[in-house]
């Protein structure tokens, strides 16, 4: 959900924030004629759709780093993770790295995320024949999992050259911001989408689009993606493999 209220002032005063925040916002970045460099311009219509600003941009401080970094994750006990991790190896692989599972790859997933995962698919939040069941268990063990998989290695395998050739890397110049250069993202909150098939990707994209998935702000990425680019953009990130 966007903020409605932003941080207390004095006396316990809250500012708030507007419900139409594109009204708000554009007054300033909408692109224009003779409007100063430096306040970085976007044209709506491309930029954000019909969507408020606050979808993606956190109002108090716009930078997207700072959007959604809303993860409860706690520290787990890793060397607890990995005896619970062998439930998953079936579909996921034993060393986290998916190639033909049916699981995506976890190693060096973001911890906070693979959390926000687990409970999302034990709450129904996220749906999956496979993962609803196999996601009942309590939060402790969800923090364990997730640390015993961010530990685990998954370096990227794709050079800055390589990566440029590739006819995904116009596309995924909308995606760096959150997901990283390389497909690592660095807010903890966010995947990483190195080491992730063609497959997944695909899915999990057209699935945001379809809200079979659901998340506001993929729901307005893909929306702007035509076919042929979800699949460009998915083999970009997927050449990005484990080591
Ligand atoms: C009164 C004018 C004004 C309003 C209103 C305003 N901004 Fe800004 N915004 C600026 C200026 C000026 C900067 C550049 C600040 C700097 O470079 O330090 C900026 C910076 C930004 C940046 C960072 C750009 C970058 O590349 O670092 C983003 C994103 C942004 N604003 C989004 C928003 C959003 C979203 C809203 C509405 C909630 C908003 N702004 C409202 C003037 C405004
Ligand atoms: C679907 C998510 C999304 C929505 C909605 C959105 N933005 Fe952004 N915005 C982004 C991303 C991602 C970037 C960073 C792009 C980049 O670094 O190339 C960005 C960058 C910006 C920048 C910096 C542009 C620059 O040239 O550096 C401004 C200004 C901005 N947004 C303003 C807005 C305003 C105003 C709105 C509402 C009308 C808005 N955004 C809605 C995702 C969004
Ligand atoms: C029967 C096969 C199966 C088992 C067992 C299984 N998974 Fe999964 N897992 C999947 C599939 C399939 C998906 C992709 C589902 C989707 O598209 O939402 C998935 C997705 C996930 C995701 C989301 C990853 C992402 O990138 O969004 C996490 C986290 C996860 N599994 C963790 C686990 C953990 C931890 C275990 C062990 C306790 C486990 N899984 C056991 C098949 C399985
Ligand atoms: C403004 C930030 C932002 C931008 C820009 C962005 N994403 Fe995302 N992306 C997210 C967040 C947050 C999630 C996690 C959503 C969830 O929990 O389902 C996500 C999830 C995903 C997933 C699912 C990963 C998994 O492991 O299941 C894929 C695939 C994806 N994004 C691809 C892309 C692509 C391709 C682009 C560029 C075209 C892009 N994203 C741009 C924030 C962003």
């Amino acid at each position: 959900m966007p903020p409605t209220t932003g941080p207390d002032h004095p006396k316990n005063l809250k500012m708030v924030v507007p419900a139409d925040t594109q009204k708000l916002c554009t007054l300033c970045h909408e692109r224009m004629t003779g409007r100063p460099l430096q306040q970085r311009q976007i044209v709506v219509a491309d930029h954000a759709g019909t969507q408020q600003c606050t979808v993606c941009h956190n109002p108090h401080s716009p930078r997207l780093g700072l959007v959604a970094a809303t993860s409860t994750a706690q520290a787990g006990d890793a060397a607890a993770g990995k005896v619970k991790a062998a439930e998953c190896a079936g579909c996921h692989g034993a060393d986290g790295v998916s190639n033909n599972l049916p699981g995506p790859t976890l190693a060096n997933q973001n911890a906070g995320y693979v959390i926000d995962a687990l409970k999302a698919y034990n709450s129904g939040a996220r749906n999956d024949p496979m993962m609803s069941a196999a996601a009942k268990m309590s939060d402790e063990d969800a923090a364990n999992l997730a640390a015993h998989f961010a530990e685990m290695k998954c370096e990227n395998a794709l050079t800055a050259d390589k990566q440029a050739t590739l006819p995904g890397h116009a596309t995924a110049a909308k995606c760096t911001a959150c997901h990283g250069a390389n497909g690592k993202s660095s807010n903890p909150s966010w995947p990483n989408l190195i080491g992730q098939s063609k497959t997944y990707l695909v899915n999990a994209l057209k699935h945001y689009g379809s809200g079979a998935r659901k998340n506001a702000i993929m729901a307005g990425i893909v929306k702007g993606l035509s076919d042929s680019e979800i699949e460009n953009v998915a083999a970009y990130y997927a050449a990005a493999t484990c080591k």
